[in-house]
């Protein structure tokens, strides 16, 4: 459970904390799961960004695997993806689990995380031998940046963003739309509907349309 995680956890420890949890949960295509209807209910945080986390890991993964990326890429693809919401953990539940619309204030406070995540990333990493530590954190603090600039937080455009952020972002929001939400208590209806109006805008476009069915084969019909 992502509520047992310290800032001393490697990507290495973290799996057989989460692994143990996955018993009572619905299991689809590739190991991601559907939100049981009891736990989208409750403002579990843990819990929720879990499984979110989990299941965004996955789909991403899946992507990269369909570009054609190599092994190390979709295992860091992986990794990072399931590390890129951690900097929640900061944001005050009141504010994360708010069911009505955000302030300014409060959005502002919520496009922290981004930045919160790097941080834990670069922190958790800090004893790795591993190279590319600062690289592989900037493409979770890039998982909130739109393909038209009009992300957060530093507004990057197009191919200014790195690929694999542009891959998260893409696994990151089809996760929450096909999922009930505290603000939004159903998934949305036509999920594929609504990536497609995104592609250009808030995803990369030539990516959404290589991927389009992976995506497609995650949806119950
Ligand atoms: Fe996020
Ligand atoms: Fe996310």
């Amino acid at each position: 459970m992502l509520g047992s995680i310290t800032e001393k956890d490697s990507p290495e420890t973290l799996i057989p904390k989460i692994i143990p949890q996955m018993d009572n949960l619905i299991m689809l295509k590739n190991n991601a799961c559907f939100y049981p209807t009891f736990l989208s209910s409750r403002n579990d945080f843990s819990m929720q960004t879990f499984l979110h986390s989990h299941n965004v890991a996955v789909i991403a993964s899946d992507i990269a695997v369909r570009l054609g990326l190599i092994d190390e890429e979709i295992q860091t693809i992986y990794e990072l993806a399931l590390l890129h919401d951690v900097g929640k953990g900061k944001i005050p539940e009141k504010i994360l689990f708010k069911p009505g619309k955000l302030t300014e204030e409060e959005f502002k406070v919520i496009k922290n995380h981004s930045t919160y995540s790097e941080e834990i990333y670069i922190n958790i990493m800090k004893n790795s031998d591993k190279p590319g530590i600062k690289k592989k954190a900037k493409i979770i603090r890039h998982h909130h940046e739109n393909y038209d600039g009009s992300g957060y937080p530093d507004g990057l455009k197009g191919s200014a963003i790195p690929v694999l952020s542009r891959i998260i972002t893409i696994a990151d929001i089809f996760e929450a739309i096909i999922h009930p939400r505290v603000y939004r208590p159903h998934p949305v209806a036509q999920p594929m509907k609504l990536m497609e109006r995104m592609a250009g805008n808030k995803i990369d476009k030539y990516i959404f349309k290589s991927i389009y069915d992976v995506l497609n084969s995650y949806i119950c019909y």
